[in-house]
């Protein structure tokens, strides 16, 4: 196994990224930062440079579990203080297991500012374990983006009254967004706004090539701050293969439905007209959102006599319906593992958490809360607090396990810093709970799910309130219909009006954030912390601490 060393400097960049000129947080000059490529069981080392003048970051290596290095998932207040400012943090771990991940700052909603990327984990040569062939690669990355900046977001969504983010501006392929409409921003026209016509096309779009005949897996991942998305290739099919680094039993699509922290493989088949150009595009689904332009990029066939910026002859692809839910949730349950690479579930749990997801007011500010609790990110780290013993770091009582009749009307809660102590090795469920919107009329958002430090399988989606009498027996896993082969992922949609059922075993010594992928989601709180086997975590590195209680600490 090999070690890749990267070396990043963490900077704000003037960046056009959708031909409106703003402030970027980059990764050396970039956004989206560099692709890192390994293979199974290498390791990958990145200092990082704090350059960012008046700000702290941290970051997170988004679907990499981390075992045996709790220390390295990058979330400020849970596993380390945040990075300084002319800072050094050396971020090192192993990549256990082939797939396509993620990586994206994880301080307050830097992430919004662009800092993000991939990464993708092949299998090492000659290890010829994926049941699929194909004869090139691709990534695409898809985002959301706005003009605002993240301190003006941040300020709004803790003010009272509310000031809501509103939608994106634009969607952004690989950190590059269509024409942004310089008419919309009601403003005089300036300097940063440089939108032309040929802002659609690349460079200032993304480029795809294609060769005739030959088939390429397209790795596919979502970083969308806000939006939940759908991919499409124009007159392609694409045949799902890999979800979040695991085998899926193939199944087509014209289009993929791909949640913020979700990363997907498909395999698409270069057989249509190479004399033309396709757009790639991605659309917003579950929000109304007809004000922001659809994610443009280009597939071009190489052969072709067209250049390679030649505007492909037809309109974008219209994009499903944005409010039809059921075929949203009718594609999350296709997604089952590969007969060939079933991981067994346990067939039961030790211990069910109901996890409500609700709308709350405290002390008049808007919140999200689960079973009444909004998550405040501590001043010392989780991991540093609970593994040292330092005493009132934390609110020491857990969070309730589940929800009370009055917890489900009610709009109260309270905001804590407090974590749910697993057994180390137990097997257990969340059942999360969607609701309705305080603003009422009927509305309930999506909300993708995601878990560090562990994957889990996703064992169900349900429509309505989770019932444990009638709903629980669909969680027995007993092996005798064939049809137990749940997934293993590590960010998974909560539908509207819905609940979502997973498991997974607390087998990673550390202390894990779970949350809503959302990043004004999990601002307000909307997210739970996990311990699990802390004692058994390895002597912690002083890099990590500094900053809190872990004061005196770090030498
Ligand atoms: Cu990609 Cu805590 O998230
Ligand atoms: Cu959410």
């Amino acid at each position: 196994a090999k070690t890749h060393h990267h070396t990043w400097d963490i900077s704000y960049q003037y960046k056009s990224l959708d031909c409106f000129e703003k402030l970027a947080v980059t990764v050396n000059g970039e956004s989206p930062g560099p692709t890192i490529h390994a293979a199974r069981g290498d390791t990958v080392v990145v200092t990082v440079r704090n350059k960012l003048e008046t700000e702290n970051t941290a970051i997170h290596w988004h679907g990499i579990r981390q075992i045996g290095t709790p220390w390295a998932d990058g979330v400020s207040g849970v596993t380390q203080c945040p990075i300084l400012p002319g800072e050094t943090f050396t971020y090192r771990f192993v990549v256990d297991r082939a797939g396509t991940y993620l990586y994206h700052a994880h301080y307050g909603m830097q992430r919004v500012a662009g800092l993000n990327g991939m990464i993708v984990v092949t299998e090492p040569a000659g290890a010829a374990v994926e049941p699929f062939t194909y004869d090139g690669e691709h990534t695409v990355l898809l985002g959301d983006w706005w003009h605002k900046s993240v301190y003006e977001q941040a300020t709004g969504l803790s003010s009272n009254p509310f000031v809501f983010v509103t939608e994106p501006q634009s969607l952004l392929i690989n950190g590059r967004g269509t024409a942004f409409n310089c008419s919309q921003l009601g403003a005089p026209t300036g300097s940063a706004c440089n939108a032309s016509s040929s802002c659609a096309l690349p460079p200032a779009a993304a480029l795809f090539t294609f060769v005739p005949g030959k088939t390429y897996l397209v790795r596919i991942g979502s970083l969308a701050s806000l939006s939940s998305l759908s991919f499409e290739i124009e007159g392609h099919s694409m045949t799902v293969v890999e979800a979040d680094g695991h085998y899926v039993k193939p199944f087509v699509v014209r289009n993929l439905f791909v949640y913020s922290g979700e990363t997907y493989s498909v395999l698409v088949k270069a057989d249509q007209d190479p004399a033309r150009n396709y757009w790639a595009a991605s659309h917003i689904v579950g929000r109304d959102t007809t004000k922001t332009p659809i994610g443009k990029a280009v597939v071009s066939y190489s052969s072709g006599a067209n250049g390679l910026t030649t505007p492909p002859p037809t309109a974008p692809p219209a994009g499903p319906v944005w409010n039809d839910t059921a075929i949203r949730v009718a594609q999350s349950r296709a997604i089952v593992a590969h007969p060939a690479h079933v991981i067994p579930a346990p067939a039961r749990p030790d211990r069910t958490l109901l996890l409500l997801n609700k709308q709350a007011r405290v002390d008049g500010h808007l919140k999200w809360a689960i079973n009444g609790v909004s998550l405040a990110f501590p001043s010392t780290p989780f991991l540093v607090s609970m593994k040292r013993g330092l005493t009132g770091a934390y609110d020491p009582r857990p969070p309730p396990d589940t929800y009370t009749a009055a917890g489900a009307d009610g709009v109260n809660a309270t905001v804590r810093s407090a974590a749910y102590r697993l057994g180390l090795g137990s097997v257990v469920d969340v059942v999360l709970q969607n609701a309705e919107m305080l603003s009422g009329g009927n509305r309930s958002e999506t909300h993708p799910w995601h878990l560090h430090g562990h994957d889990f399988w996703v064992l169900a989606h349900g429509d309505g309130e989770f019932d444990p009498a009638a709903d629980g027996g669909r969680l027995v896993l007993d092996g005798r219909d064939g049809q137990d082969r749940p997934i293993m992922k590590n960010t998974v949609p909560l539908h509207p009006h819905g609940w979502t059922a997973i498991r997974f075993r607390a087998d990673n010594p550390g202390v894990w954030l779970f949350h809503c992928h959302l990043e004004a989601h999990v601002y307000m709180g909307m997210g739970v912390v996990f311990e699990e086997g802390v004692d058994k975590v390895g002597r912690l590195p002083a890099s990590i601490m500094g900053c809190g209680r872990s004061k005196g600490l770090r030498h």
